[in-house]
């Protein structure tokens, strides 16, 4: 059996094996090939759309590598009312997403209750959609709190799971245990659960990445989100390289055979260091994209990384501008919830 016959049907490899996939590109196309084969029995070529309202980018915290951390003075803050995420849904709704995602930074103005009534305020309107916070570390009560609100998927990548580099990339103030923590209480409480890391992270080991695909397993995650860490202005880290195309496109790969099941983005910080990035993870295993919903006039200021892509685009834009990059790419975005297939196959 040859090493990418075996991760797709052991779902595992060892160490070296894993490091021969990263390290080098000798089985990269047979990588890209079966990925595509497994997402295909799957999901068929069904791209799913999740849309994305960034509704405030004051954080309380202060990770290195992020460009709206609060130690960053130089950008203007902003929050959106309740009714500009209502109206956000309204147009994001007439526009054929059936998943919310409302994304943010830290922000102790959102207090639990206000999040639980922005939550059930969508979840009145919207009963056939998902609606996913991405809203960062919070107490499991909390957490409990917005799923009776209806929140049914949450978003919040590990980073990385080995100690010594979660320390090199936060402050003191943050921890890889309660990260991991937050984590299994969310999977607890029956959330679909996404994780994931940025690739090319300042620091970051080939050792480190296996110990990310070993983490991931152990935490059987619904959403695995991966994209290339980009500098940031202002930063601790704005000077370091951006992660590389290639490297992203077989940990894409690679996570699609461990978990043939997974709802896996395309992401925008893809898209920004490659223009066929997002077509190219597509083709490489991910079969979700999220386009951005959030208003036009904030959206220069949601700065997580440098030259971001589609900040001046309207959302009906986005919409069509991916619609069409996914179907050249040989798939088809869908009007779907969008829910992870799981029991109906045996891979
Ligand atoms: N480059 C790429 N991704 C980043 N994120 C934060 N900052 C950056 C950056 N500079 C990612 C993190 C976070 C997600 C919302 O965005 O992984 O979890
Ligand atoms: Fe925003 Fe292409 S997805 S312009």
């Amino acid at each position: 059996m040859n090493i990418i016959e075996e991760l797709k049907s052991n779902k595992n490899l060892s160490d070296e094996q894993f490091k021969l996939l990263l390290e080098t590109d000798t089985y990269k196309e047979d990588l890209f090939k079966q990925a595509d084969i497994v997402r295909q029995q799957v999901y068929g070529k069904d791209v799913y759309l999740r849309g994305l309202i960034e509704f405030t980018n004051y954080c309380k915290n202060g990770c290195y590598y992020c460009g709206i951390n609060c130690t960053n003075k130089n950008i203007k803050r902003y929050r959106l009312t309740k009714d500009e995420i209502l109206q956000c849904c309204k147009d994001g709704y007439a526009l054929g997403y059936r998943t919310f995602v409302l994304q943010g930074g830290e922000d102790p103005f959102f207090t639990d209750d206000i999040i639980c009534d922005i939550v059930s305020a969508i979840r009145q309107n919207y009963k056939d959609c998902a609606i996913t916070l991405s809203i960062g570390e919070k107490s499991k009560e909390s957490y409990l709190a917005y799923f009776k609100a209806g929140a049914n998927r949450f978003l919040l990548r590990h980073e990385t799971a080995n100690e010594e580099h979660y320390k090199k990339l936060h402050p003191e103030s943050l921890s890889l245990k309660n990260r991991k923590q937050c984590l299994f209480n969310l999977k607890e409480i029956g959330y679909q659960v996404g994780s994931g890391f940025m690739v090319g992270s300042p620091y970051q080991t080939i050792e480190n990445i296996i110990e990310d695909f070993r983490f991931l397993q152990e935490l059987k995650p619904d959403m695995i989100g991966i994209g290339p860490f980009i500098p940031a202005q202002n930063t601790k880290f704005e000077k370091f390289e951006h992660g590389k195309l290639n490297l992203t496109l077989k940990i894409i790969s690679i996570l699609r055979l461990l978990f043939p099941y997974a709802l896996i983005p395309s992401t925008t910080a893809l898209g920004t260091i490659d223009p066929q990035g997002r077509e190219l993870g597509l083709k490489s295993g991910a079969n979700v994209v999220m386009p951005n919903l959030s208003p036009t006039k904030y959206r220069n200021l949601y700065t997580l990384y440098d030259d971001k892509i589609c900040t001046n685009e309207e959302a009906a834009e986005c919409r069509g501008c991916l619609e069409r990059r996914v179907s050249l790419a040989g798939y088809k975005v869908v009007t779907d919830i969008g829910n992870p297939k799981t029991a109906m196959y045996n891979l």
